[in-house]
């Protein structure tokens, strides 16, 4: 191996709160302290940025642009596209069960189309625990990048799927972490073991880049770097259609933040709320009443949604 030949890194990112930047700067530092390895950091910047803590109801009207990857205008990259990276790591959210909109529109970008276009991509997510959809969604537009898809990192909420399930909505609409009522609300994030752990996948990075073989879908595997929660699969499915079709009809009663879309995001939410207590526990219920008959296709599609680094 030679590894005098410098290799170069590209880490695109995006966070709010800071949390993505923390998983990203554990996964890079590996890279970062390696001598011949350069690593570009591109942070995504929004022309207006997005709120955080959230107001209320910009939250929910945010929703239908989110599903339907309308990207919001970015800042021009400092990259021009044509640098040569070996290796592209995109850092991304998720909103709504699709890419946070900065990073949508980064992807559909004229610098991401120099960029990616050839390049082994590796995908690195810390969410609350919905990833799959959006996952779906980057792969589409990585897809019609002509990049390679060849690696994923999810990292989910500490406090799990019921705990979260009010954590962290409620820090993002907050700006608090928590715990919330005497720990009644757990606290929200990302365990800290989990992201200094994400080391683990620069060393990995590092024992193959200088390879002579092309980088390919094994370079993360058996490193554990995705769960997939197979109860949250046909709920994500479920609530991504009931996404669009909602999304739809907000489209049409104008642009984000307009007047007439007000009165509808309170009757969606009562909607949401309900969907959410009823839908959900049903479909988690009706799952494992039939997981005797569904086992070999829960199988596969647990599979391929931790396709391809796998847990
Ligand atoms: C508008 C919005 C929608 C979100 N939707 C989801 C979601 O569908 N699934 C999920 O797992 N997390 C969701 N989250 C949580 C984020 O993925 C992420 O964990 C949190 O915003 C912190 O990211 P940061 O690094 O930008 O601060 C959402 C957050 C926001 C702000």
């Amino acid at each position: 191996m030679a590894q005098s030949i410098k290799k170069r890194v590209l880490i695109v990112h995006y966070s709010q709160s800071g949390q993505l930047n923390d998983v990203v700067r554990h996964f890079a530092q590996p890279l970062v302290d390696h001598a011949n390895i350069e690593v570009t950091f591109e942070p995504i910047k929004p022309v207006e940025a997005f709120p955080f803590p959230w107001p209320f109801l910009r939250f929910f009207d945010t929703f239908p642009e989110a599903v339907y990857l309308d990207p919001p205008a970015i800042q021009a990259s400092t990259l021009t596209g044509d640098e040569d990276f070996d290796l592209v790591i995109l850092a991304y959210q998720v909103w709504f069960l699709s890419p946070s909109l900065p990073t949508t529109a980064f992807l559909q970008s004229a610098t991401a189309a120099k960029l990616l276009h050839g390049k082994p991509v590796v995908t690195l997510i810390a969410c609350r625990n919905m990833w799959l959809m959006a996952q779906e969604a980057v792969k589409t537009l990585l897809d019609e990048l002509g990049a390679k898809l060849i690696g994923n990192v999810a990292l989910v909420d500490e406090a799990g799927s019921a705990g979260s399930f009010l954590a962290t909505p409620v820090w993002v609409l907050s700006g608090h972490k928590g715990p919330h009522l005497g720990g009644l609300i757990p606290k929200a994030g990302v365990a800290p073991e989990a992201m200094t752990a994400c080391s683990r996948f620069g060393d990995r990075i590092i024992e193959r880049i200088f390879s002579d073989a092309e980088l390919d879908v094994t370079l993360l595997q058996g490193l554990g770097a995705v769960e997939v929660n197979e109860k949250l699969i046909s709920s994500e499915k479920t609530a991504k259609r009931s996404f669009r079709i909602w999304g739809k009809l907000f489209r049409s009663l104008g642009p984000q933040g307009s007047l007439l879309r007000k009165p509808v995001i309170l009757i969606y939410i009562v909607f949401l709320i309900t969907f959410i207590i009823t839908f959900i526990p049903l479909s988690v219920l009706l799952k494992a009443i039939f997981s005797p008959l569904t086992r070999r296709h829960t199988a596969a599609q647990k599979k391929y949604f931790g396709s391809p680094s796998g847990s």
